[in-house]
């Protein structure tokens, strides 16, 4: 439900879904269906800033948020809208949010994790089809806590493996995470509203990020997380209802 969650050791043989539905995982698959080339996930602005110095600032910008608003002296903030082609195309972004960074983060070493929210769940139940491993998945949060976006979504990814394979055998916090789901499917909109987090956006004036956060099935792309940068996995063929 929250990185505090988690041991070290869990994670490193299984593959790990890293969801922050608001915004960090919805901006991310948006970003390189743009063209971006690459992210690196840092734990924070100063940590950013020193990073740009080490690469070429002509192909690379600062990324990410503070309080839910883009950090001074950075070139975007973590509204997916933000990330269209002709500003992030070919680009690598150094990406520094919240919570979702940090989860980010602490999935280094495992030895594959991947991000999801609901513009590529569909992609992503895709990619998790079949898999031989233990599947993670790992919720941002809000500042250490369970944050309803999250869980929701990965109640989404728990229901949609257990349809494709009964076999599976969830744990509790899945479980949950799956009656979570249950109460919001086809709602997303209000559910992304309803939530602290998402309720704290929208007083900042980012309704249209929560919109735009609650479009299902919107990308194919699949980003992968591995040794510290973030690419573009598979790109699914085209959109599917699977997440429906
Ligand atoms: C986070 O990482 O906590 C979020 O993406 C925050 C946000 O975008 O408001």
């Amino acid at each position: 439900m929250s990185p505090g969650d988690l041991e070290e050791t869990f994670i490193r043989g299984g593959v790990v879904v890293i969801i922050d539905v608001l915004r960090a995982t919805s901006v991310l698959p948006c970003a390189l269906a743009s063209g971006a080339a690459r992210v690196i996930p840092t734990d924070s602005p100063p940590n950013a800033t020193a990073l740009l110095a080490t690469l070429d600032r002509e192909s690379t910008l600062l990324c990410g948020e503070r309080d839910g608003e883009k950090i001074e002296g950075f070139h975007l903030g973590n509204s997916p809208l933000e990330y269209v082609p002709e500003v992030v195309g070919g680009k690598t972004l150094i990406y520094c949010s919240t919570n979702g960074s940090r989860a980010m983060i602490r999935c280094q070493n495992v030895a594959e994790a991947l991000l999801a929210s609901f513009v590529n769940a569909g992609a992503v139940l895709e990619r998790l089809a079949g898999m031989d491993r233990d599947i993670i998945v790992l919720c941002a949060g809000n500042h250490g806590r369970p944050s309803m976006e999250d869980t929701a979504l990965g109640g989404l990814l728990v229901d949609g493996l257990l349809d494709a394979d009964p076999a599976l055998l969830p744990d509790d916090g899945a479980l949950i995470a799956r009656l979570v789901w249950q109460r919001w499917r086809g709602d997303v909109p209000r559910l992304l509203r309803s939530t602290s987090h998402g309720a704290y956006l929208a007083s900042l004036g980012h309704e249209a990020d929560l919109d735009f956060c609650s479009q299902v099935d919107l990308q194919p792309i699949v980003p992968l997380l591995r040794q510290g940068r973030i690419e573009p996995g598979v790109r699914r063929a085209q959109t599917a209802q699977a997440a429906r």
